[in-house]
């Protein structure tokens, strides 16, 4: 099993809570720029996830010949339609600004804000009902990698919040390993270790749903990922691209990532 060639393959970036909206007009402008004068073949995709507040501006400064190249993401949503839910986005809401995709599960939220399995499986529910890709972030931190058992560790945060999905909806999520040790601190897994993780979770996507659906998910890799490193993590055969944090905030470091996925294919 493996059909690295026709997955879809994404680079996406994870501005976080960074850059003022000049900045960030600043850089959308400069990806899109690159992309208009790019050829990449059509199953190739960038993704821009900039801070709720800039979320409609930069959503709004993409152009129409960019759809299905460039698209815009939020970095989190709350799982309900509208209400009395003072200071959170509705995934309606973000849908209705031109975005396709959420974050959920990230490390951050999940560690700052104590979000559960349950909570993050609501959030996936709720996205999918309204049309938008999840983007579903699982990794370990660095005391379970060290005690060997990262692989069940990971296995736990899919069965909690997605394997409750039926296989139509499975199949439209896209997954990021993102381990926790290498997240802003400089210190990438190797490619063999990202390797690893992503062909165990690809078998855990087997064993629930079958080869077929298993070898169609898009698996995306973050963590210290930028241009030095990603010729490497993006080569490897169950890796399908990046969800880029510190690299993603300067336009060129964050299409020469697209450019090296583009040339591994
Ligand atoms: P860094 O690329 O800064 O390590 O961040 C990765 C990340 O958390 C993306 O979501």
């Amino acid at each position: 099993m493996n059909n690295k060639s026709t997955r879809r393959k994404i680079v996406a970036g994870n501005w976080k809570m960074n850059l003022n909206s000049h900045q960030a007009m600043e850089l959308v402008t400069g990806i899109s720029t690159y992309l208009e004068n790019a050829e990449l073949p059509k199953h190739h995709e960038a993704i821009v996830c900039p801070p709720m507040p800039y979320l409609f501006l930069v959503s709004n400064s993409i152009s129409e010949e960019l759809e299905g190249k460039l698209s815009v993401g939020a970095q989190n949503c709350y799982p309900e339609a509208s209400g009395a839910y003072t200071g959170e986005a509705a995934p309606e809401m973000i849908a209705d600004i031109g975005c396709q995709y959420v974050l959920v599960g990230h490390s951050e939220r999940r560690k700052y804000f104590g979000e559960s399995h349950d909570f993050l499986a609501q959030k996936v529910n709720k996205l999918l009902q309204t049309g938008l890709t999840p983007i579903f972030c699982c990794g370990e931190p660095l005391e379970i990698r060290e005690a060997g058992t990262h692989e069940t560790y990971v296995a736990t945060q899919l069965r909690e919040s997605i394997f409750h999905l039926d296989a139509t909806d499975l199949a439209r999520l896209v997954i990021a390993y993102e381990p926790v040790w290498a997240i802003g601190t400089g210190k990438t897994a190797s490619p063999e270790q990202a390797q690893d993780m992503h062909a165990a979770i690809r078998n855990l996507l087997a064993a629930q749903y079958g080869d077929e659906l298993a070898d169609g998910v898009t698996l995306l890799y973050g963590g210290s990922c930028k241009p030095a490193n990603a010729h490497e993590l993006f080569s490897q055969k169950d890796v399908d691209g990046g969800l880029i944090g510190g690299a993603s905030l300067k336009a060129d470091s964050f299409t020469k990532l697209i450019e090296i996925l583009n040339e591994v294919g």
